[in-house]
């Protein structure tokens, strides 16, 4: 999965299908992959500092999309409950079935985020 002006895509050929004409890339638009979440494995993003610190990465096999997800769902809800994480998360069929530390990564990383902008971080109900 990659993002295309923060909405996820299938990466590849369908890039190009699903943001724009067939075939081509709409001119200005952010296109964002799970490489490009970080700097190298030396210097992960907070998201992914996240994931490590709360056990949250598992076999790995569906991580990247996971993180991708989760990228765009913490734009779109900086302050989310956690339904609305494991809601975002339905959509992920992971074989490990450890959701319980991807949610408790994607809250601390929003609790964080807040915190560093001066955001009430007492968090939502639900
Ligand atoms: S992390 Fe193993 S299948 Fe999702």
């Amino acid at each position: 999965m990659a993002l295309v002006d923060l909405k996820p895509v299938i990466p590849g050929r369908r890039v190009a299908e699903q943001s724009g004409e067939p075939g081509t890339i709409t001119p200005g638009l952010r296109a964002m992959t799970f490489e490009g979440l970080s700097r190298g494995a030396a210097e992960l993003n907070d998201l992914q500092e996240a994931f490590r610190r709360h056990h949250a990465l598992q076999c790995g096999f569906c991580t990247a999309g996971i993180l991708m997800s989760a990228t765009q769902f913490l734009f779109e809800h900086a302050q989310p409950t956690e339904h609305e994480v494991r809601e975002m998360l339905s959509g992920h069929i992971c074989r490990c079935t450890g959701y319980h530390g991807i949610v408790e990564a994607i809250l601390d990383t929003a609790r964080r985020r807040a915190a560093s902008e001066g955001r009430n971080t007492q968090g939502r109900a639900g």
